[in-house]
């Protein structure tokens, strides 16, 4: 039997588009020169420095697979602020025969909307019967994660990371580890070496030159934190030196 993941495959700018590189989003190098992005079966992560493109480009697929700008799942449509980037138009996607049963797309800047709506619709079924607005923004994620995603899923997650303490972040990875066994796939933007140390995944870095795959270890992600937690006193002297 052909394997059913990725669900998503890869991802290029139709080389029929017509783009203007002096204008967003294809004035991002990283966007520019992205040639074709192939994804891991089970977890992609897109790292790179802020501003790099991993927001612009990961909304991109969520508009082209038929989500809302401002994220959740392919039924709601939240209205936008309407400051998403046109990218979806010209991106071409490469999807599996088989489509995914279940898929969200999180972005964290408008989590709360999503939030907002959910209690609006009283839709509060799928996320442990309480509202994501009585949780703090870590609850409400976790429980976006054990109790909304059903797996079988494509999730789609823009720095889920930003409302997790570390141990949350643990958690984060068993239950990301448990969809992934049972046939999902994520395409995560992230800064946390947390996550990034998940084995089943491949590291997408966004720079100056494009986009290039890279070893866990080999982020700066990595080095950076490994380095400072071993040497933090040392750096601190160096870093808050007034003189
Ligand atoms: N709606 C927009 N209009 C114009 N420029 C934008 C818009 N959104 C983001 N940008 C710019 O595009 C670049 C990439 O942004 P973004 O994709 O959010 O980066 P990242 O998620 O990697 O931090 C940044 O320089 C940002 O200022
Ligand atoms: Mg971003």
């Amino acid at each position: 039997m052909l394997p059913a993941k990725p669900y998503l495959q890869s991802v290029c700018i139709r080389p029929d588009a017509e783009v203007d590189y002096d204008t967003y989003p294809h004035n991002i190098p990283a966007i520019r020169d992205m040639g074709r992005m192939e994804f891991h079966p089970d977890v992609t992560f897109l790292v790179g420095e802020n501003g790099s493109g991993k927001s612009t480009l990961l909304e991109g697929i969520a508009l082209a697979l038929g989500y809302s700008p401002e994220g959740g799942t392919r039924n709601f449509s939240l209205s936008s602020a309407g400051s998403e980037s046109s990218l979806h138009e010209v991106l071409r996607l490469a999807r599996s025969f088989r489509q995914p049963k279940d898929g969200y797309f999180l972005r964290a800047e408008s989590f709360f909307n999503v939030a907002t709506y959910m209690d609006e619709v009283g839709y509060l079924d799928g996320y442990g019967g309480k509202s994501l607005h009585a949780r703090s923004h870590g609850e409400a994620f976790m429980a976006l994660l054990t109790h909304k995603f059903e797996g079988k899923g494509l999730y789609l997650l823009d720095e889920p990371e930003a409302a997790l303490s570390p141990n949350r972040q643990l958690a984060a990875l068993s239950a990301i580890h448990q969809l992934v066994e049972d046939k999902s796939q994520f395409i995560i933007a992230t800064h946390s070496p947390i996550l990034l140390s998940y084995p089943h995944a491949k590291i997408i870095l966004f720079d100056g030159t494009g986009l290039s795959e890279v070893a866990f270890e080999d982020t700066e992600h990595y080095a950076v934190t490994h380095d400072f937690l071993n040497n933090y006193r040392a750096r601190l002297d160096r870093l808050l030196d007034q003189d």
